[in-house]
């Protein structure tokens, strides 16, 4: 194979010319014209279709985007020692060989762009900007990942003396167990599979279940792109299948993405004797993301950036942001600013171009959601409250700007997950600091202040694993923002970052001594 050109983002799609909005129509007709699509338990060449797991599309209740068999305890176990047998050829691999799969199953989803974008936006309820940003850093992980584990096979050069060699190595693990969320649905799946694969390990994939479509087309690009069936299972369920998944003895790492508790009972259950080694555990959890505006911010840049950030996909991206400590000096300012574009944000359909907020993903998250609302109004006051969108049709909240909080709110510290923002007033930029240090998250944060050693100060004390300084805190790339949480939003381990794949390998070294007494023949 040929060496692969360096790394680069795959373009995101141009929304405003007509000739691509008809492309997306198009992939929306044929996605349309196949659903409900069946989504089955997959394992090695075995196919077993069900109808335990239903997937409707948030913006309308009465559409069946899958049905999904549910993996039962045996299957889960089948997975995972189909995956355990075919781990060995898997990993005796080079990486360039396994390298060319996963740029295949780029590829793969390259040509199915249109397709891949509208079944989120019927799965997820995705805007079409955002569905095909997703599907851009699924082909992301696949490239950077596939170019990251033929470096990372090189090793790392070691000191060397005369009549000693030293090598250090990095091995695959073993069965890698990828337990994914919904609010990315192509793109957190693929990344952490493609990670597992890159590295040599095979892998077991438990896709959500509000998006077992999406995950689906995670395991046909890399089928199709010929990563073999044994090392690569689907396994729809449920959370209980997630938790018979990681609980499996066979079981070397596990990769997940989503909520704080689910993460912590998965470390805890990663430390359950009987494993055949310790369990490594990936874990990417949720946040409650500040936004930090200093009296001398640029309000034409902060208003934009701050709605953006906390109420594209409804405030259902990890990344979100939903508080805001604003200078006292310009929080009524503020506060009106953004009353004012909160209320003209346009809340409606995922497939209507040009929409703002989408509905939120299912009836507990709306219910969720308008619980805080009515704890924000009750505590507090709602300074803006938008449009409604259509509540007889999907799950949709209005969104809506709180403020007048108490400082001990859970409005304030609880991850809520949806388009509610809270903005509190501060007397410096250094108080603010202080509430941010207060929480147990640590995911993303953003500053707006125009003095440097406003930033360099907020730089320091900031614990969060990605801070945006006088932009949106949203749309990390791969390669150029490793993403991540600290604190109880993670275990750092930074997706799309140069360190990434260390967590799906085991350093060997070995020591040769090179002197040779006498000819062995
Ligand atoms: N930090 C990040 O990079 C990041 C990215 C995306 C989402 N998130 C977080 O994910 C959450 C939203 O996603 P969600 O609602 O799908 O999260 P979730 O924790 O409810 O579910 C995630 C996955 O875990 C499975 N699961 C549920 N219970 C389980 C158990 N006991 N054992 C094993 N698996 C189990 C689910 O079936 C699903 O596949 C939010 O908290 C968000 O902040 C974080």
């Amino acid at each position: 194979m040929a060496a692969l050109s360096p790394f680069v983002n795959e373009p995101i799609l141009e929304l405003r010319r007509a000739p691509i909005r008809e492309a997306l129509a198009a992939g929306m007709e044929a996605v349309d014209a196949r659903l409900p699509i069946r989504v089955p338990v997959w394992i090695g060449e075995d196919r077993r279709e069900g109808e335990d797991v239903v997937s409707t599309d948030p913006g309308n209740r009465e559409r069946v985007v899958a049905v999904a068999a549910s993996a039962t305890a045996d299957e889960v176990d089948a997975a995972v020692r189909t995956a355990a047998g075919a781990f060995a050829e898997w990993s005796a691999l080079p990486a360039a060989r396994r390298a060319e799969r996963l740029v295949a199953a780029a590829g793969w989803l390259r040509e199915r762009r249109a397709e891949l974008a509208a079944l989120e936006v019927r799965e997820c309820a995705k805007p079409w900007g955002e569905a095909d940003a997703d599907v851009c850093e699924a082909i992301d992980f696949l490239e950077f990942y596939a170019r990251g584990a033929v470096a990372l096979e090189e090793g790392k050069p070691l000191f060397q003396v005369p009549g000693e060699r030293n090598v250090l190595h990095y091995a695959p693990r073993g069965v890698v167990a990828v337990v994914s969320p919904w609010n990315f649905p192509i793109a957190i799946p693929m990344g952490m599979v493609a990670a597992g694969l890159a590295t040599g390990n095979a892998v077991v994939l438990k896709p959500a279940e509000q998006s077992p479509a999406c995950g689906l087309a995670v395991v046909r690009a890399l089928r199709e792109a010929g990563v073999p069936s044994g090392a690569i299972a689907l396994l729809p369920g449920e959370g209980e299948t997630g938790a018979a998944l990681v609980r499996h003895p066979e079981v070397a790492t596990i990769a997940f993405t989503g909520s704080g508790p689910v993460g912590l009972e998965i470390l805890k259950t990663a430390a359950e004797p009987g494993a055949r080694q310790l369990k490594r555990v990936v874990a990417e959890m949720g946040g409650k993301n500040c936004v930090l505006v200093d009296a001398d911010a640029d309000l034409d840049d902060a208003v934009p950036a701050i709605v953006e950030s906390a109420f594209i996909y409804a405030g259902q991206k990890c990344s979100a942001a939903s508080r805001v400590l604003v200078h006292e000096a310009i929080h009524d300012a503020l506060v009106e600013r953004l009353a004012g574009a909160v209320e003209v944000l346009v809340v409606g359909q995922a497939d209507t171009f040009g929409i703002d907020v989408p509905p939120v993903i299912e009836r507990d998250a709306q219910e969720c959601v308008e619980r805080y609302r009515a704890l924000a109004r009750e505590q507090g006051r709602i300074a803006a409250q938008g449009d409604g969108g259509e509540p007889d049709h999907g799950w949709f909240v209005a969104p809506t700007v709180a403020v007048d909080l108490p400082p001990e709110s859970p409005v304030l510290s609880e991850e809520i997950f949806g388009p509610l923002l809270a903005v509190e007033r501060v007397r410096s930029i250094d108080a603010a600091m202080d509430r941010v240090d207060e929480l147990s998250f640590a995911l993303t944060g953003g500053l707006f202040a125009r003095n440097p050693h406003t930033v360099e100060r907020v730089v320091r004390r900031s614990p969060v694993g990605n801070l945006y300084v006088n932009r949106a805190i949203t749309g990390a790339m791969v390669g150029r923002q490793p993403f991540g949480g600290n604190r109880l939003s993670g275990t750092g381990t930074k997706a799309g970052g140069p360190d990434y794949l260390l967590h799906f390998v085991e350093p060997r070294v070995v020591t040769e001594n090179t002197l040779r007494h006498g000819l062995v023949i």
